[in-house]
């Protein structure tokens, strides 16, 4: 629903402008359109992954989003780390949901990466939005939510508690790859921009996609998946579309010569070198 009225309102939009200025805005005279650079998990090539540090480098190499993973601790608190245990990227051992927020905070989410990093701690969601929110786009992702019964609204309420769900908010979008929990965040979040991850080409056909776009404003595929004729079929149901994971300039060329809305990158310059 929320997403026709967007396109409707793009293509009155496009129909206002002079052909040079339409011919421009649908990329047919030889330049490229806009591409999004995410940062995911943060500038995570350059310092710890879902991390102030990786955060606050992304912001210094100007890209637009930052992409963060959200689970939930033993008492209920929101936390931004991507594995389901802390084992690979802390200096801990055990699962996320079994740890409280205490447990969690005194963990060194930094040394994994650099001991330059040392200290870096698993950071809030809250924390997230209220350091973030402004200066860059922030691309929530829902990570395991089958294991965190209730966190669609946790995360829905935090972000209501700011404001950050209105319909001029286009830089806060939530994705997930479990479909369910992003019907019921549309639901609980009807304005905020939703995404449907996956690596899968069977999840890829023309009728997936149009059960997509029933409530998904983005389509999220992995790199591997991705066609000219995808890109395509995505943008003629009303959806976007971002592609991950950039770890090599020529992953980021594949994407910007296929035209995606977005491209989720541990290395923001291979996406725009001038960042
Ligand atoms: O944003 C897409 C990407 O983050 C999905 O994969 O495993 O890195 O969370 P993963
Ligand atoms: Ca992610």
């Amino acid at each position: 629903m929320k997403k026709n009225v967007w396109l409707g309102a793009g293509l009155a939009f496009t129909l206002m402008l002079s052909p040079f200025q339409q011919a421009f805005a649908a990329g047919t005279n030889g330049e490229r359109k806009q591409v999004d650079n995410v940062a995911h998990r943060g500038a995570s090539g350059y310092a710890p992954e879902n991390t102030l540090a990786a955060f606050d480098k992304a912001v210094d190499m100007k890209a637009d989003y930052i992409e963060i993973d959200v689970q939930q601790s033993k008492d209920n608190e929101l936390v931004v780390i991507h594995d389901t245990t802390v084992d690979r990227t802390t200096d801990g051992t055990g699962k996320v949901k079994d740890l409280t927020f205490e447990q969690l905070r005194a963990l060194d989410a930094g040394s994994f990466k650099g001991e330059q990093f040392k200290g870096e701690k698993i950071p809030s969601f809250d924390e997230v939005l209220d350091r973030y929110h402004g200066k860059i786009g922030i691309l929530i992702e829902l990570k395991a939510p089958e294991l965190y019964p209730g966190i669609e609204e946790n995360v829905a309420k935090e972000l209501k508690e700011r404001h950050l769900d209105r319909p001029q908010n286009e830089k806060i979008i939530i994705q997930s790859f479990n479909f369910e929990s992003m019907k019921k965040t549309d639901a609980l979040l009807p304005k905020v921009p939703i995404g449907v991850l996956t690596s899968s080409k069977a999840q890829a056909t023309e009728q997936s996609l149009k059960a997509f776009s029933a409530y998904a404003d983005y389509f999220n595929p992995s790199y591997g998946i991705v066609t000219k004729e995808m890109v395509g079929q995505v943008h003629s149901l009303g959806m976007k579309i971002s592609s991950w994971t950039v770890r090599s300039q020529e992953a980021a060329d594949f994407l910007l010569d296929m035209d995606v809305d977005a491209i989720i990158t541990d290395y923001p310059d291979y996406v725009d070198p001038r960042k």
